[in-house]
């Protein structure tokens, strides 16, 4: 296979870019913690919130932390004549789902593209991570695990959710790992040189 150029923040000199996909979990007010702690490491960060994570978290709170406008409807044009989903995931050096719900797994492990976060995965060539959140049931369904599977195949790393005590008053395995987990995670991958999920699973 023929060597890749260098590419990212590391080849530009510039703040690593992190696109953060927050989807609808009760996990989703988290979201705020990592924003914080990618953005006390000094990288540039994104957010793209799904319509169900906007019932958990404001975008409010999100933008403000990001200080960057939250992305969330593909049909707002209202940064400009750009396909925003297409003009973010060029030069992106990672997207992070953090929660991501059994339902976004489903949707990204089988390519289904009906809001923005899900049609910005499949136009991202960056790596890509997840950190699962959900009821223990929900993660030992044998759907989710073939969904996970599915992605792990592809070369999307799981940041694997811990056990306790669950929102839905349950306790065992589904609880997001905790927002310095996702951040210390996230900035490992980012350090990395990125050869990109394409690439990773090419090499499958
Ligand atoms: C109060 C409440 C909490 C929820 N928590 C979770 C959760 O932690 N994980 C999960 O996978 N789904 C959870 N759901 C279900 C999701 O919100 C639902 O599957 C939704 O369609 C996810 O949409 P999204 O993946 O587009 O954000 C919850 C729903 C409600 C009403």
């Amino acid at each position: 296979m023929s060597k890749e150029p260098e590419r990212g923040a590391r080849a530009a000199g510039r703040a690593p870019r992190i696109a953060l996909g927050v989807s609808g979990g009760i996990a989703a007010y988290k979201a705020a913690e990592v924003v914080r702690g990618l953005m006390k490491a000094g990288c540039e960060v994104h957010v793209v919130m799904t319509a169900h994570a906007r019932e958990f978290i404001t975008p409010l709170t999100l933008q403000t932390l990001s200080a960057h406008k939250v992305l969330s409807d593909p049909w707002d044009l209202s940064q400009g004549a750009d396909i925003q989903h297409i003009a973010l995931a060029r030069d992106l050096d990672l997207l992070l789902v953090a929660p991501a719900t059994a339902d976004i797994l489903a949707k990204l492990a089988h390519g289904i593209a009906d809001d923005f976060l899900t049609t910005f995965y499949l136009a991202v060539t960056a790596t890509v991570a997840m950190a699962p959140a959900m009821n223990l049931w929900m993660w030992e369904h044998p759907a989710t695990r073939a969904n996970v599977e599915v992605l792990k195949g592809r070369g999307v790393r799981v940041i694997d959710p811990g056990v306790g005590e669950l929102a839905c008053g349950e306790e065992g395995i589904g609880r997001m790992a905790e927002p310095e987990a996702i951040v210390e995670a996230a900035l490992s991958l980012v350090k990395k040189k990125s050869r990109g999920r394409l690439r990773a699973a090419a090499s499958s």
